[in-house]
């Protein structure tokens, strides 16, 4: 019979006859997946884990957090985390594209990810082969079932390397549903705030704000975003929606009113979607008191935003992001 704590102990063995006393790397991404699959991995293999969490600066308010602390606190695991808001704020400069930014987020994420597996590469210790992956059961169906291995290669100039490194994959979520992902992590031990997340986009808030991203819109963005997500879950709300993106229009301006004072300032879209799997979505009918609540606080704490509004377009022809 299917138990989560039967799951944990076959897949804690099957991770243990896998790695044997070699090491493994995790990358951290903030979602369930990741976050899952290595906690298993660390529940089976220890410190032989390393995880390894990019931060590139385009995360919500108190996520980057969760890894580092939470993350850490319940599992234990060795994690190295990579500061890398400054790389990819500049590799951001001037750009406005969606593809494009999601072409240079995805690029810079490569290439701190592999500089971040060199350096662990050339820890003393046992050898490093393997990678860990937090694959589903979904993803195992669409790309026609195969296992694989992964390569990096050492084009950073760190010497002393391989010019070619292949990984085996480690895939303990190989046959799970999402929602025994989240089972799993729970019985883990793992913190509600993972475990329950709502789906996030990698490029993250990068593609959430319409226009150039920098330092002081995703400052201003994060805490409309963190507004919004405050009063969602205070309202209960969250397993109803099934994730409700939180957009700043950075070029575009409206005139408002506030005390004695004209502003001209940017607006906050929300667009909260109910879904099954995200190909097709609807806008969520969610009470008035809630959408005034968001947007009284948005309006009143969050400088140089002067206007809220709501997105009532289905998907399709709407996308769930704007970008
Ligand atoms: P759209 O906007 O295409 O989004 O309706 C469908 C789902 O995918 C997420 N999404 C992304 N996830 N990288 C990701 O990892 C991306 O570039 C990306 N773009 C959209 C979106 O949040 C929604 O859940």
């Amino acid at each position: 019979t299917w138990t989560t704590g039967n799951v944990i102990e076959e897949q804690v063995a099957a991770i243990r006859a896998q790695v044997g006393d070699k090491r493994a790397i995790c990358g951290l991404s903030g979602g369930v997946d990741s976050a899952v699959a290595a906690a298993l991995v660390q529940k089976a293999i220890g410190s032989q884990l390393t995880c390894v969490y990019v931060d590139h600066g385009l995360m919500r308010k108190g996520e980057t957090e969760q890894v580092e602390k939470d993350f850490v606190a319940a599992t234990g695991a060795n994690l190295k985390v990579v500061d890398a808001e400054e790389r990819f704020l500049n590799a951001l400069a001037g750009v406005s594209d969606p593809e494009e930014k999601r072409k240079i987020i995805g690029r810079e994420f490569i290439r701190v990810f592999e500089q971040a597996q060199l350096e662990i590469l050339q820890e003393d210790g046992p050898e490093v082969a393997f990678l860990v992956q937090g694959t589903l059961y979904p993803d195992v169906v669409e790309s026609g079932g195969g296992t694989g291995t992964a390569n990096i290669k050492s084009h950073h100039n760190v010497g002393g390397l391989p010019d070619d490194i292949e990984f085996e994959l480690v895939e303990p979520l190989r046959q799970l549903f999402k929602d025994e992902v989240r089972m799993v992590g729970q019985e883990l031990g793992l913190p509600a705030e993972i475990v329950q997340r709502q789906p996030f986009p990698g490029p993250g808030l990068g593609i959430r704000i319409v226009g150039e991203v920098t330092k002081d819109r995703l400052d201003l963005l994060r805490e409309a975003d963190a507004i919004a997500r405050e009063e969602l879950t205070a309202a209960g709300l969250d397993t109803e929606i099934w994730q409700c993106p939180v957009v700043l229009l950075a070029d575009v301006r409206s005139v408002g009113v506030q005390g004695d004072g004209r502003t001209y300032g940017h607006p906050i879209v929300l667009r909260p979607v109910s879904s099954e799997d995200a190909m097709t979505a609807d806008w969520t009918r969610m009470p008035y008191d809630v959408l005034a609540k968001i947007s009284t606080r948005i309006t009143n704490e969050v400088a140089d935003v002067n206007r809220v509004v709501l997105d009532v377009t289905s998907k399709p022809p709407g996308t769930i992001e704007w970008e």
